[in-house]
């Protein structure tokens, strides 16, 4: 098939990626024309495992190309995807602003039929809101559908290659029949393509990350009752996630949730509720007990060294929103850093991937150190705050020699109190006992 991608960031790229290593045709074009020179070098301008490897196999064997131009994109492909960007104004909703472009420019180049295919995270109705921008730039017909993405940063090749499920959301039976052909090579094993109308599936993107998130509240409100009371909700964790009705995923307490979908798609959720004067307070509490976690550790650092933090040095390991990624979009590690910064502290931070672009979010309120060990030096506590694998069996005796006194602050609780209280450090996890 012969298809175009708009938009060539974390969902864009990987598509692209992955239907041109399925045998399609596929131009990718972005309107950032640094970013495509790159893709057009083969550098590839974000980190995501395996992605390098499909690109350049997909470029070498010219069946993936980069454009900033859409007179060179849009006739040629049949299949036109959009997946621009659609992040939150300040009022919560999405800005529609980069798909309303996207959509008008497709109108003016379209040269006859063409299936339009929106995968970009939209508020409900935006099939039809799409279908009215590009109208009146073209005679030609063409369909709107809504295919939502799924895919998870740092596992996004993976997830995108072999999906749990596709959505596809449409009222046409022949635009639904070509998107599960295209599909059919990534659920061979029998997951399904599900067809619904484009309300519902437009619904079930914003249904599954607010659900999700409601998830991660309720441990991280729950494990601060256990603090309170003196449990362990690694514990509880366990108990509840061997109940098959509950299922083991996404049940970990931490710093809160952050990325570029979560804390977007769940604000974007309540502006529609309060648009159609519908009460949905599980969200609204869950985003509201996400904003409190994301100030856990700084209050648990402030209740151990009191509110002042003049002199203090925290090495911090982590600042990505989830490991496997560079997306510095909403990370905990933001508010984590730029709150103790502001109580006068000094940072020292690390992360495999995601310091360039910390840098953009955080600029000189923190050190960006060289190694993890090269953070701890001379800091009064280890901050963990994103689980990398690098981060899990680390060297406790030389983090010792390093640090000022032996303290850690476990954002994720990865680490074993037992083990640390036996070295001599002290500590707090989420919802577990401090040592
Ligand atoms: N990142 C994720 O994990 C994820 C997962 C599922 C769904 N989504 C959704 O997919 C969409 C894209 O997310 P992303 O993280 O890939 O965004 P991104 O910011 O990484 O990439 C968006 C790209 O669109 C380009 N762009 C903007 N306006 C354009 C235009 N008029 N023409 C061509 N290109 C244009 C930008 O230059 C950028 O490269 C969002 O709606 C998001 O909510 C994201």
């Amino acid at each position: 098939m012969r298809i175009a991608v708009v938009g060539t960031g974390y969902v864009g790229l990987v598509a692209g990626a992955c239907f041109a290593d399925t045998g399609n045709t596929v131009v990718c074009v972005d309107i950032d024309q640094k970013k495509t020179d790159a893709l057009k070098r083969g550098e590839i301008p974000i980190f995501e495992p395996g992605l390098e490897t499909l690109v350049k196999r997909g470029a070498a064997e010219g069946r993936l190309t980069f454009t900033t131009s859409y007179k060179d994109a849009i006739p040629q492909s049949d299949i036109i995807f959009l997946a621009v960007g659609t992040p939150p104004l300040p009022s919560g909703e999405p800005d529609l602003s980069y798909l309303k472009a996207a959509s008008e420019e497709i109108g003016r180049h379209m040269n006859g039929y063409k299936i339009i295919v929106n995968k970009s995270t939209v508020p409900i109705g935006s099939h039809r809101v799409v279908a009215d921008w590009i109208a009146p730039h073209t005679s030609h017909s063409y369909n709107v559908a809504s295919n939502p993405e799924f895919l998870k940063e740092g596992t996004a090749v993976d997830d995108f290659l072999k999906p749990d499920r596709v959505v596809v959301g449409t009222d046409n039976q022949e635009v639904y029949a070509q998107l599960a052909d295209l599909y059919s090579p990534f659920v061979r094993q029998g997951n399904p393509v599900i067809w619904m109308d484009p309300v519902s599936a437009e619904i079930t993107k914003y249904a599954c990350n607010s659900f999700l998130a409601t998830r991660i509240s309720f441990m991280n409100e729950l494990a601060v009752l256990c603090e309170k009371v003196g449990g362990d909700i690694e514990e509880v964790r366990r108990g509840m996630s061997t109940d098959e009705r509950i299922g083991r995923h996404f049940l970990y307490a931490g710093v809160g949730y952050g990325g570029s979908c979560f804390p977007k798609d769940v604000q974007a959720l309540m502006s529609t509720a309060r648009k159609e004067q519908v009460p949905m307070g599980i969200v609204a509490a869950a985003e509201a007990a996400n904003a409190r976690q994301k100030r856990h550790m700084v209050n648990q650092i402030k209740a151990h060294f009191g509110q002042n933090l003049q002199g203090k040095t925290f090495g911090v390991w982590g600042l990505a929103f989830k490991p496997n990624t560079d997306d510095m979009r909403d990370a905990p590690a933001i508010t984590i850093i730029t709150e103790l910064a502001a109580a006068g502290a000094k940072l020292q931070a690390f992360d495999p991937v995601a310091m360039e672009n910390a840098k953009k979010y955080l600029g000189d309120k923190t050190v960006y150190s060289k190694g993890a060990y090269e953070a701890l030096e001379g800091c009064d506590a280890l901050l963990l705050v994103t689980e990398w694998n690098e981060f899990k069996h680390v060297d406790f005796e030389r983090i010792k020699t390093l640090l000022k006194k032996p303290l850690i602050f476990d954002g994720r609780n990865i680490y074993n109190s037992a083990t640390l209280a036996e070295k001599g450090f002290s500590y707090y996890g989420v919802g577990r006992p401090s040592l």
